[in-house]
């Protein structure tokens, strides 16, 4: 089957949302397909937390915001493409609020802030401690009055189609019917989200594997910076749920067996709200020092919230409160509660300008599955969601106008040749199981991609990961049949997360320095002299090869990075 759109946008969460809502608004005359994997509601957005990040009050300004985004990325972020995402930031708070997002607000009836890691102001907006449930419901809704937007829900993206480097469409299995489907189109946006399921102790949701990156990769489109890798301070043991940054940002402790607050001897000035990369390292060496506390799952720090008391953590914190007694038997309000660091965020991606533009044309990318960059080597909390408004609606905006001035091009035989590679792969009977192999890829990256790195761990996994991808060259695909067949794309999930981990290992090997949240024991400095530089990998047929482009430092010199 065939489709004939003039945007497809692949993704329905924060930034997908968003782009397909500023596409429409360029033109009621263009056809916009917006194109997922799960329903949009139930995308992995949702999952956000604590909050976005915008300067609302006078006495913040679009500098501080900046400097505290550049000073946490460790000097990686690009400073022109982080003071446009500071000044477009209140715009989509207020345009949020005008299409009816739930904003927490203070007293006197102003949208209300909180403080979060590494920001000198009170800059995050949050709706309570389900901001990104909330963002996703409004715009979703506000995407229903655009009959120009059509929704193709639970659709599994498995190929670009491209012919001299312009993108032509997509391919697509249609999970109800097991159909392929291509979707002709003048531009298309990857809003697909992060690579986390590269890890097994994550907050991502299962459904977040990298599918956009590593299709993106292995059409011609560089990856940039995949070394870096945001380990969130507070994952809920066993299961790996967020704990929101809020929790520390409405007042909440950190806590060793020794019943000490630790972060005084790492961060003395920020404490528990230092940046995710330090208090996060923090943490793992109180733990591996043996100042976590014992579990069944293993050593914990506590999250202690005990001292804001009941209505203030039903107020703020109340999906906390009610995931911590469900998936944990504890009350915040009574105990603390366990946490241990865990994989949260990609700050690589995708390598995009500051219009979302590839190097691919009519191919846009942006939110986590892009890296500008603005996040460098270390995101802070909340300017995530904040990331996928502003490039969302400037993915959709700059998509528009490209493909208001593109005529149709017949696409060839792009459904026949990814037809019959999906049919080769199902009738794959070999003795392997992706199952198996996503697990063991997840744990070399547990065990050795983790917050301290080093290079004989990191060759560890490199030499696991080839050791899979041969594996994976002879799996089964246990289910032969067509409607929703989770066997095949698990498996088509699993070769793309190969992909990407062999990008990520590779990178993370070859910077030998510590910068953000790449940190290695055998080279436990940063190195601005060799590596303030970001890292490109390029898919060939006979493997990844690797280049670097300079950082964009406008305003503010590197200098030493303490809080
Ligand atoms: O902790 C959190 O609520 C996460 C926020 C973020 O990743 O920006």
């Amino acid at each position: 089957m065939r489709i004939r759109s003039d945007i497809v946008i692949v993704g329905a969460g924060l930034a997908g949302l968003r782009a397909a809502i500023s596409a429409a608004e360029v033109s009621n005359q263009l056809s916009i397909a917006i194109i997922s994997k799960t329903y949009p509601i139930r995308c992995h957005s949702v999952c956000a937390e604590g909050g976005t990040a915008a300067v609302l009050s006078e006495e913040d300004s679009f500098d501080l915001h900046a400097w505290d985004t550049v000073k946490g990325s460790d000097f990686l972020a690009d400073q022109p493409a982080v003071e446009l995402f500071v000044r477009e930031m209140p715009n989509e708070i207020l345009r949020l609020d005008n299409w009816g997002c739930p904003w927490s607000r203070t007293d006197d009836g102003r949208i209300a802030q909180r403080p979060f890691g590494g920001h000198s102001f009170n800059r995050t907006v949050f709706a309570a401690d389900r901001t990104g449930f909330h963002e996703v419901h409004t715009l979703y809704e506000r995407m229903l009055m655009y009959p120009n937007i059509t929704r193709f829900e639970e659709y599994f993206v498995t190929n670009l189609a491209i012919e001299d480097n312009e993108v032509k469409g997509l391919t697509a299995i249609e999970l109800k019917t097991g159909e392929l489907v291509l979707f002709e189109a003048k531009a298309v946006i990857l809003a697909t989200g992060g690579a986390g399921r590269l890890f097994g102790f994550t907050t991502y949701s299962h459904q977040v594997t990298g599918d956009g990156m590593a299709i993106a990769f292995r059409a011609g489109v560089p990856l940039k910076d995949m070394e870096f890798f945001q380990f969130h301070p507070t994952g809920l043991i066993p299961s790996g749920i967020l704990m929101t940054e809020a929790c520390r940002g409405e007042g909440g402790y950190l806590i060793n067996r020794n019943e000490e607050r630790f972060m005084k001897n790492y961060a003395p000035e920020r404490m528990e709200l230092a940046p995710r990369d330090v208090v996060a390292r923090s943490m793992w060496r109180e733990i591996i020092e043996g100042r976590g506390f014992d579990s069944p799952y293993g050593p914990y720090i506590a999250l202690d919230l005990t001292h804001l008391g009941e209505d203030k953590i039903d107020e703020r914190l109340p999906l906390i409160r009610s995931a911590s007694i469900k998936f944990a038997g504890v009350d915040p309000v009574e105990e603390p509660i366990p946490v241990r660091p865990v994989a949260h965020y990609t700050m690589g991606g995708v390598h995009t300008n500051m219009n979302c533009e590839t190097n691919i044309r009519g191919l846009y990318a942006a939110g986590e599955v892009a890296c500008v960059s603005i996040h460098g080597a270390n995101r802070l909390g909340s300017n995530s969601t904040a990331e996928c408004l502003v490039f969302g609606r400037i993915a959709g905006e700059k998509a528009a106008e490209y493909a208001l001035k593109k005529n149709y091009y017949p696409s060839t035989d792009f459904l026949k040749e990814e037809e019959s590679k999906i049919n080769s792969l199902l009738k794959e009977s070999g003795d392997e199981s992706p199952y198996q192999i996503k697990s063991e890829l997840n744990k070399t990256m547990d065990e050795n991609l983790w917050i301290f790195r080093n290079e004989e761990g990191m060759m560890d996994a490199l030499r696991k990961i080839n050791e899979l991808k041969e594996r994976y060259a002879n799996i089964s695909i246990t289910d032969k049949s067509r409607r929703f067949n989770t066997d095949l794309t698990f498996a088509i999930e699993v070769g793309f997360m190969l992909d990407l981990a062999e990008v990520v290992v590779l990178g993370a090997l070859k910077r030998k320095e510590s910068r953000g949240a790449h940190f290695r024991t055998d080279y436990p400095e940063r190195d601005d002299e060799n590596w303030l530089k970001h890292t490109l990998a390029h898919y060939t047929k006979d493997g990844i090869e690797f280049s670097y482009i300079p950082v964009e430092i406008t305003k503010w010199e590197p200098v030493e990075r303490k809080y």
